[in-house]
């Protein structure tokens, strides 16, 4: 039977000697757990223990960060993912220098206001470096608390997170951080989405599902819309001194980042004569799929050389440029630009 207070201590003693070693669980500097629940939403641990340390030895304070160019804070986001984060995340900096004297506020709505802040990291901040009571609701504890108690209410629903905060307040009004972090822990290493070890659950035995066989079936999440796939094609452009044409993205997504001229598949070339320039030739035949996965779309791009008289070149606007591998380095690129780099290089060498 469930017994709420037996339950914490189950899982707590069970956090205190299973969990895994972090380096953002050695401090309590809240700037240094923003970073790391930044970087974590959408990434995996093993992937974040590099990029974290590296953000801190660069930006090791909030001040260090707020000053620093948005191209300098991406190029340590490079290779992450869902740049938006990292943008918000400078943004959020700037507003804890002028709001806040550059110190990072314990007063929950305060928190909340800064950008790219939402209920999940303000609840995981302030827990982890206050022991503020707020209940972390993420992937994982969706996946425990629904297992836990056999429900099977959607979890894509806003009511659903709001009733999960609800009830899992009275957990954290006594060491929250600790709270938080072993529900997701349970759910990273025990209550796994595919292969969970009920077996040596700390808390098989408050676990209606276990219990009803329902495990599997949990959480339920309303099928989602099928992403778009939006067909690019992308060029490599080589100028007479081999060096590669690339340009600043401009649009919203990816904004500020590099890439290899990209533009929308189509039967002809016209759009792109339009942008590149007449003599804009097409020299191969597609040499590589590959694709780009967003939270609402994929692309999929398909990759050609091509060329362009030097006139063409010399006349592009200035978020072109045309860079050899070694300058690749100072900008910074999606991982599918990265790839397509990694294919020329191989190709040339
Ligand atoms: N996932 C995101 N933040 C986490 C944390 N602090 N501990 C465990 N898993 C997490």
């Amino acid at each position: 039977m469930f017994n709420a207070e037996t339950f914490k201590a189950h899982l707590v003693e069970w956090f205190n000697k299973h969990q895994r070693q972090m380096p953002w669980r050695e401090t309590k500097d809240p700037y240094a757990i923003w970073v790391s629940e930044v970087m974590l939403q959408q990434t995996q641990v093993d992937t974040v223990r590099s990029y974290y340390e590296r953000f801190l030895n660069r930006f090791p304070n909030v001040e260090t960060l707020a000053k620093a160019r948005e191209e300098e804070v991406l190029k340590y986001w490079e290779g992450l993912g869902y740049y938006s984060r990292a943008r918000n995340f400078h943004t959020a900096a700037q507003e804890v220098v002028t709001r806040h004297g550059g110190i990072v506020p314990k007063n929950p709505d305060q928190f909340k206001a800064l950008k790219g802040v939402g209920p999940y990291t303000q609840a995981a901040v302030l827990s982890i470096a206050f022991d503020t009571p707020l209940p972390t609701v993420d992937g994982n504890v969706f996946r425990v608390w629904s297992r836990l108690n056999n429900d099977s209410r959607d979890i894509q629903h806003q009511r659903t997170r709001k009733a999960y905060e609800s009830e899992l307040s009275p957990y954290v009004q006594q060491q929250a951080g600790t709270f938080n972090q072993a529900m997701m822990e349970l759910g990273a290493l025990i209550c796994t989405p595919k292969a969970p070890l009920c077996l040596f659950c700390p808390v098989q035995s408050h676990c209606e599902a276990f219990h009803e066989g329902t495990v599997m079936d949990l959480p339920v999440k309303s099928k989602k819309v099928k992403k778009e796939i939006v067909d690019l094609d992308v060029f490599i452009i080589r100028d007479d001194l081999n060096r590669l044409l690339v340009e600043q993205r401009q649009e919203r997504l990816l904004n500020g980042m590099w890439q290899f001229p990209l533009f929308e598949k189509r039967e002809d070339n016209s759009h792109v004569k339009k942008v590149l320039g007449a003599s804009f030739q097409v020299e191969s035949e597609e040499v590589f799929q590959l694709k780009h996965q967003f939270t609402h779309k994929t692309w999929q791009l398909h990759v050609h050389y091509a060329s362009l008289s030097q006139d063409d070149l010399d006349n592009l606007p200035k978020h072109y440029q045309r860079i050899t591998f070694e300058e690749k380095e100072q900008l910074t690129f999606p991982v599918s630009m990265t790839r397509i780099f990694d294919f020329v290089k191989k190709a040339l060498s």
